[in-house]
């Protein structure tokens, strides 16, 4: 599927404010830094519709970009960065879940986790949540570039390893940079199988 347009639609704090039409929309959520709005930005081939930033924190509001005239991709604020004031963090935790509860329009979420790293519990314990919320999730592993090949299998397995702790089955899964381009195809590809899948369902 070619990405012919992308366009900026609103931010906002209120799910109920959020576009109306009955449209697909796809979100992106992780910790802070992880490259959410990078991330966004590699897959609709453009430098800045999604801000970004070396600080974690940069994006603090539900932000609706409509591709193709015809889905949405969402960018959400990053979980667990620590400098934001307490109550500014309920805040954001009470309009993500509000957002990731009541959006009938949410057909996956999209978790996305640093290849670097160990497996973290803040992205565990939401991708519980997800489950328990009967929200379909798929993990997008970030930032590829930064690691030599092996070491990416390596961490990429211990992942599974992990979540096989807790899931039955491994969810799907892409390696991706925003840097290289790796993986663009594959997830711009598995949201065109999932749109024709909803097609007339919402
Ligand atoms: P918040 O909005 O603060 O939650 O962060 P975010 O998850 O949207 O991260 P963002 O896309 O702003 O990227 C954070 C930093 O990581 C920026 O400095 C990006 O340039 C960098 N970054 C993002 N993706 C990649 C990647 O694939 N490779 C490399 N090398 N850097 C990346
Ligand atoms: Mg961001």
């Amino acid at each position: 599927m070619k990405i012919k347009s992308a366009e900026f639609v609103m931010s906002n704090s209120d799910v109920e404010k959020c576009p109306k039409e009955r449209l697909p929309e796809y979100a992106f959520i992780g910790r802070s830094n992880v490259g959410k709005s990078s991330l966004i930005n590699m897959l609709v081939d453009r430098k800045n519709l999604a801000k970004t930033s070396g600080r974690p924190g940069k994006t603090q509001l539900i932000n609706h970009f409509l591709i193709n005239k015809n889905w949405y991709l969402v960018d959400l604020p990053g979980y667990g960065y620590a400098r934001v004031s307490k109550r500014a963090k309920k805040t954001f935790q009470k309009f993500i879940t509000d957002y990731f509860e009541q959006r009938k329009q949410l057909v996956l979420a999209f978790v996305l986790i640093d290849c670097r790293h160990e497996p973290q519990p803040v992205d565990i314990d939401f991708m519980h949540y997800l489950g328990e919320s009967n929200i379909p999730f798929q993990i997008i592993f970030t930032k590829a570039d930064k690691l030599k090949p092996n070491a990416l299998t390596r961490n990429i397995d211990a992942y599974i390893a992990k979540m096989l702790e807790n899931w039955e089955e491994m969810p799907e899964y892409f390696i991706t940079s925003a840097s290289n381009r790796e993986g663009k195809e594959a997830v711009v590809k598995n949201i065109h199988t999932i749109n024709e899948e909803v097609k007339g369902s919402l």
